[in-house]
């Protein structure tokens, strides 16, 4: 684990969480640890390129909320926005095919963002100019067809003290062998 601490803009950016995926396994714990940490009206931002594994981290987080093995987890392809009950509200944006920021505007997003609920976004970067001041920023990036790296960087009050102290065993359900920490 690394901590930096930047300024960028004025904004503080916090950075202190750098693991490594061994396989999807391990990013599904990493996700239901994640979920163990998540307050209502949390803001997860997600980004790294296709494929890199932003589904497969929020299916993890959507089970560690409590979403039902029934319900399919899938990136909101042609609607933005896909919602799902579990212990809160999930409110799973994906902004791959945005045409422009305005349709984030039509879609309300307020009532998501600043709600009970937490909002999970994937292509965050196409639409940054409507995050608040607060949330977290989850960057992946393929190192390997099975290793990822996982960054964690908080922005604002209120996610650093959560998600990037403590310890993240991702083999806790699985065999998988990780290293970092
Ligand atoms: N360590 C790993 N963590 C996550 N996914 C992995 C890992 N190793 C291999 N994969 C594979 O990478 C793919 C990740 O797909 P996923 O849909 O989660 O990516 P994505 O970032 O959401 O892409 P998109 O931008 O297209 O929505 C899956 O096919 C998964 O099996
Ligand atoms: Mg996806």
């Amino acid at each position: 684990m690394k901590k930096i601490t930047r300024f960028i803009s004025g904004i503080e950016e916090k950075m202190a969480f750098d693991h490594i995926s061994r396989s999807p396994e391990d990013t599904m714990n990493l996700g239901r640890i994640v979920a163990g940490k998540i307050l209502p009206g949390d803001i997860l931002a997600f980004s790294g390129d296709l494929g890199a594994g932003k589904t497969c981290l929020i299916q993890g987080i959507c089970r560690g909320l409590d979403v039902p093995e029934h319900i399919y987890i899938t990136s909101p392809s042609f609607v933005i926005l896909n919602r799902y009950e579990g212990r809160l509200p999930i409110y799973h944006f994906d902004f791959y095919r945005l045409s422009c920021q305005d349709e984030i505007l039509d879609l309300g997003y307020e009532e998501y963002f600043f709600g009970e609920g937490v909002s999970l976004i994937e292509w965050a970067e196409r639409a940054e100019g409507i995050l608040p001041e607060a949330y977290l920023k989850i960057r992946i990036k393929s190192l390997s067809p099975s290793d990822r790296s996982i960054e964690f960087i908080a922005y604002g009050e209120g996610y650093m003290e959560r998600f990037c102290s403590g310890s993240y065993d991702l083999s806790i359900k699985t065999k998988s062998t990780t290293k970092g920490g």
